[in-house]
């Protein structure tokens, strides 16, 4: 019997990731994959793939096998970017700005982020775990086999730690790595009545909510929506300065309706990831490169609030590593895989087909802290898809997607396409 998360994969177009000579994702045309104990032992070519079995302790005539027949065998895609703990659902208002309504009008009327709120709170932890499970196993049987999974829809101290326990029983309960992020995601309605409020509310975030939550590592990282009708840029520096403070990455959501600073801000801080940037100006993209922030391109919820697309160009002329994720959310964008933001990427966004790819593989892993998975490289996780194409292209090409035929989490089979 072969050790549990062992499994060679061969004859596959393998994608790894990893730059190689002059391609950025790293092909090996006709290749293999050696995966022992749940992890990457050894990628490279077919011909060489029994000797490599030996050396990593395998017998190659018994170790489990996989003949991907020829197909792209690429790193399990990594959704770097999702509020899945939520319950209710806002298509009312989806047809109100069908209608031409404004997302900010809506929040003003009452609904927006705050309508997900009350829908969250009348939920049971049981209920929110059972949801985000449900739908981490949705994007797994699309290929992604990481999902990032945001807090904000509770906004109270013990009600935040709450949705964050509700993520870890569902981490516990699927195949799909799931990675927590603590949100700042707006002021509570309770508190919007005055500025002292407001004030208590960011305090209280800062010096009990981060500190609780690092405590019992129920997040890697604090994200901020730092933006019009959300925090300011000095209540998001108290914010991320505490998530610092207590050993925990940063990123925030900046940009998306204005440009409040905020990619200065988490150049300086170190951040992991600057997401949205609709709105960024040349100092602002200089400065993210500098520090090596990643940028997060959420496509989906760009098209559907008919913002204009972020500036790609400078962003890359800059030298800034591009990551594209869903922002599955109910308000701006009910995206559950990642194959119609990969679409949108490479047309809208005026992405190469290697920058998509590297922005939900390696780049997006980046955005959230982590370089074990993404790529398919020695003592990286054994998380793979085998596609049902032999073309890196036909990803973001086909619209809506090429089928994941097999999902491998940790070298054993999580789902299969029949
Ligand atoms: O990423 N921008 C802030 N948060 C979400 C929207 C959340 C909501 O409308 O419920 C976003 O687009
Ligand atoms: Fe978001």
């Amino acid at each position: 019997m072969a050790a549990a998360g062992t499994l060679i994969v061969e004859r596959a177009r393998v994608l790894t990731a990893v730059a190689a000579h002059d391609d950025p994702l790293g092909v090996v045309d006709r290749g293999a994959v050696v995966c022992v104990h749940g992890r990457v032992a050894w990628v490279g070519a077919a011909d060489d793939v029994d000797a490599a079995a030996r050396a990593a302790g395998l017998d190659p005539a018994r170790a489990p096998r996989l003949d991907a027949g020829g197909r792209l065998v690429t790193p399990g895609l990594v959704d770097c970017h999702t509020h899945l703990p939520f319950a209710g659902n806002r298509a009312h208002e989806f047809a109100l700005r069908a209608r031409g309504a404004s997302y900010q009008e809506i929040a003003a009327a009452g609904g927006g982020i705050v309508s997900t709120v009350r829908a969250t709170r009348a939920a049971s932890i049981d209920e929110l775990a059972a949801l985000t499970a449900a739908r981490a196993d949705r994007a797994l049987a699309a290929g992604t086999t990481t999902v990032e999974a945001k807090s904000g829809y509770d906004l109270t101290v013990d009600g935040e730690v709450a949705v964050l326990e509700a993520v870890a029983a569902a981490a516990r309960a699927g195949a799909p790595r799931l990675v927590p992020t603590l949100l700042a995601h707006v002021v509570p309605p309770e508190t919007r009545a005055s500025d002292a409020d407001r004030a208590a509310w960011v305090d209280a975030f800062a010096t009990q909510l981060v500190p609780r939550v690092a405590a019992a590592r129920l997040a890697t990282s604090v994200d901020v929506y730092c933006d019009d009708g959300a925090f300011t840029l000095s209540e998001t520096r108290t914010i991320l300065a505490a998530a610092r403070a207590a050993g925990l990455g940063a990123r925030a959501h900046v940009g998306q309706f204005a440009d409040l600073g905020g990619a200065a801000l988490l150049a300086e801080l170190g951040a992991w990831s600057a997401d949205h940037l609709e709105q960024v100006d040349d100092a602002g993209a200089a400065a993210l490169a500098r520090a090596g922030v990643v940028a997060v391109m959420l496509p989906a919820a760009c098209v559907q609030l008919r913002l204009p697309p972020p500036p790609v160009a400078r962003l890359r002329a800059a030298g800034v590593a591009l990551a594209v994720a869903t922002d599955w959310n109910p308000g701006t964008a009910w995206c559950e895989t990642l194959h119609v933001p990969m679409w949108l990427a490479a047309t809208h966004y005026g992405m190469t087909v290697e920058e998509t790819w590297l922005g939900v593989t390696r780049h997006a892993a980046r955005a959230l802290g982590r370089d074990d998975v993404g790529v398919l490289a020695p003592g990286a996780h054994a998380d793979l898809v085998v596609w049902d194409t032999d073309a890196p292209a036909d990803l973001p090409y086909r619209i809506g997607g090429v089928a994941a035929r097999d999902v491998i989490v940790a070298g054993r089979a999580a789902a299969r396409l029949t």
